[in-house]
């Protein structure tokens, strides 16, 4: 059978499940498919119709395959991405542990797919950056951005499978007069808010927020200036954003939605007097990036105000993965590896 012959690392977790839907929802050719995660012993995961023995990380041999999706986390990634990409595999990574580090490419492909070039190991975006810099790149490409002020309201998926089970138990509990103890997150998630996702670290503001601020700047090319904000709260799939921003030139509303229809990805969602918002139950299982609240600063004359959702385990996670595999693909005219 011709196709991409592909790895997923974290095949059983909520990241590694979602490329598995996209990969089938995108109908890429794939000849291969090895699932893998802590352990194999009796454990499945579904493709299509198939049903796919998952194999144990430690004992993978990476002469199978071309391609890697690393969705396991740090550790996972310091420790197997170099083994793969010396095996010549191509490493498309959504843990952050590479994200930073000046030889890797950090990339969201309808943003900065250049950037790849010939590396191999090649870092995908926080989900919060994702959706911030699709959304912030036709204005910046038309106007110019000079500062951003983005406030998150993050789903608990963003966090991994646990934090969506700590979320359903707490939610249980509550509304049958349980109590809950909290063990993902440091305080109670279900019916709450908490102001902070992640650990503090450098000038009090999170690693959440570091990751936005930083991440955003190395695909953008530009000091954005960008202030975050990431908050938690008990929704189960989406993330949205408050966007402040000050652009270099002036603009009008309708230039501005002009330049936000040329966005690939962007889908204007803004029609608020006949309900059309965009929430993350509408951005839940699809592709696009939601904006919508267009309207400018009431103080600031090239001041303008978005919100921005987008589902975390797709467009955040997964479909950007596999969007970059589908971009290399193009660009070496190889849609379908050679061997
Ligand atoms: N969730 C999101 O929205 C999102 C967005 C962007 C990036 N990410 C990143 O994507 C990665 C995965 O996140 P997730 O939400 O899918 O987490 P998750 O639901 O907790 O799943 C973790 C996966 O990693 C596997 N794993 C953990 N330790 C391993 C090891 N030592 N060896 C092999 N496999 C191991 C687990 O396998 P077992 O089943 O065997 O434990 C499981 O398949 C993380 O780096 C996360 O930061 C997540």
């Amino acid at each position: 059978m011709s196709g991409y012959r592909i790895a997923i690392v974290g095949a059983t977790g909520l990241v590694g499940q979602t490329l598995l839907q996209v990969l089938e929802d995108t109908g890429v050719p794939v000849a291969t498919l090895v699932a893998l995660a802590r352990e194999g012993e009796g454990r499945f995961v579904e493709f299509g119709q198939d049903r796919i023995a998952v194999e144990p990380l430690e004992r993978m041999d990476w002469g199978r395959v071309d391609v890697a999706f690393f969705a396991a986390g740090n550790a996972v990634s310091a420790q197997y991405a170099p083994q793969a990409t010396q095996a010549g595999v191509t490493v498309i990574d959504k843990s952050s542990y590479w994200r930073m580090d000046p030889h890797v490419p950090l990339v969201v492909p309808e943003v900065n797919g250049a950037a790849i070039g010939d590396s191999l190991l090649i870092a995908s975006p926080n989900c919060s950056t994702i959706q911030l810099v699709i959304a912030l790149a036709p204005i910046q490409a038309r106007f110019g951005v000079k500062r951003v002020v983005v406030s998150t309201y993050q789903a608990v998926s963003g966090t991994g499978r646990d934090a969506v089970e700590e979320l359903e138990q707490q939610t249980r509990a509550q509304v049958s007069g349980g109590s809950v103890s909290p063990e993902v997150y440091p305080v109670t998630i279900a019916h709450n808010v908490l102001p902070w996702c992640d650990r503090f670290g450098e000038a009090d503001y999170t690693g959440e927020e570091w990751k936005l601020m930083r991440e955003t700047e190395k695909i953008m090319g530009q000091n954005l200036r960008l202030s975050a904000t990431a908050v938690r709260v008990p929704v189960y799939v989406g993330h949205a954003e408050s966007v402040y921003l000050e652009t270099e030139q002036p603009w009008s509303l309708e230039e501005i939605r002009e330049a936000l229809k040329t966005g690939p990805s962007v889908r204007i969602v803004d029609d608020p007097v006949h309900g059309a918002v965009p929430t993350p139950l509408d951005a839940a299982g699809q592709d696009d990036v939601l904006v919508g609240r267009i309207r400018a600063d009431l103080h600031e004359s090239r001041g303008l105000h978005l919100f921005v959702v987008a589902d975390n385990l797709r467009r955040g996670a997964a479909s950007n993965a596999v969007d970059i595999m589908r971009f290399i693909g193009t660009r070496r005219n190889q849609d379908i590896p050679a061997r």
